[in-house]
């Protein structure tokens, strides 16, 4: 238990599963009281009755604007104001690229990812500014970094969240509200198999599958568990942060730096190939240097 967040109220959506699930139980750790806004109810009612007086479950549904705007009310109405707002519900959108894209599926995934984390920042804005200030976290993904991690229309959204939270971060610092986003790497959570249509049970099973298996996906040689991303949002969501606005917070493991290619001939592997370079030829050339320079 500690206090980093003693005495403030918190406003986090996709709480009762994965990041946001491990961000409730974090922030109220430290202190925090928190809604928990979802579309899990029966989750949401045992989060409830596990956390009593410190944690309320609102049922809303982030693609409806009018659900988020009852829910950031009842936050402020619950605990008596709102100093933090995580926008974090999401899933995997419009599935491939655009050989499958519909325009029905594009818009369903800005509405769930982009529209609804402008919706979380609007609504709260009143209860923000009643309070002298706040601080936002927006859950943006390695996907809005670079093609290649995730569905064409997901890493759009995710990489407009990204935007978004700067430009916003600009706006809204006269009102002493910072807004930061996070970037998740790859992280354990049931995401993947709800994405491919499987239930809460089987997704959660694949979580503990990805987090047995998928270690060597990135340098840090395990895979990102969800108390990973919460520890960066409550860093973002806390005075520690005071002086941190309108930037982002990469948590993947190392996954986006890139590999020991350029000095590991081992991990060159696929570079030399393209080179038609061979472990013969390239023993061949480094001896032919070195006998080069012994002539020196
Ligand atoms: N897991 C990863 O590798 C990863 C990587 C980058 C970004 N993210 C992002 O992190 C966020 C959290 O995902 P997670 O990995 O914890 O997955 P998760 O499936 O464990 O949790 C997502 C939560 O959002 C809720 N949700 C989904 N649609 C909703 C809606 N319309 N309204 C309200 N709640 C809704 C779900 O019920 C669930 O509780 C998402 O925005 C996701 O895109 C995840």
């Amino acid at each position: 238990m500690g206090s980093r967040l003693a005495g403030k109220v918190a406003f986090i959506t996709g709480a009762c599963s994965g990041i946001g699930l491990a961000t409730a139980e974090l922030f109220i750790a430290e202190g925090a009281q928190v809604l928990a806004a979802d579309i899990q109810d029966e989750s949401g009612a045992a989060l409830q009755r596990r956390f009593e007086g410190r944690l309320q479950y609102a049922h809303c549904d982030v693609t409806q604007p009018a659900q988020i705007q009852a829910a950031v009310d009842r936050a402020a109405a619950t605990f008596g104001g709102l100093d933090i707002v995580f926008n974090n519900a999401g899933a995997g959108g419009q599935r491939g690229g655009m050989d499958e894209m519909t325009l029905e599926g594009w818009d369903a995934t800005m509405n769930l990812l982009l529209r609804s984390v402008m919706c979380g920042t609007l609504y709260a804005l009143p209860h923000l500014k009643a309070r002298g200030g706040g601080a936002i976290v927006n859950t943006s993904s390695i996907s809005a970094l670079a093609a290649g991690y995730a569905p064409v229309a997901y890493s759009t959204a995710k990489a407009a969240v990204l935007h978004y939270s700067k430009v916003c971060a600009a706006d809204l610092a006269r009102y002493r509200i910072r807004v930061n986003a996070v970037v998740p790497g790859f992280i354990a959570t049931a995401i993947f198999g709800s994405g491919f249509g499987l239930d809460r049970q089987a997704s959660q099973q694949m979580a503990a599958t990805l987090t047995e298996r998928g270690g060597s996906l990135q340098p840090a040689g395990r895979t990102g568990q969800p108390q990973d991303i919460a520890e960066a949002v409550l860093y973002l969501a806390s005075d520690a942060a005071g002086f941190i606005t309108g930037t982002h917070l990469l948590v993947d493991g190392g996954m986006t730096v890139g590999t020991r290619a350029s000095w590991d001939p081992t991990a060159a592997r696929p570079v030399q190939e393209a080179l038609g370079l061979t472990p013969e030829a390239l023993q061949a050339m480094a001896q032919a240097a070195a006998a080069r320079a012994a002539l020196k």
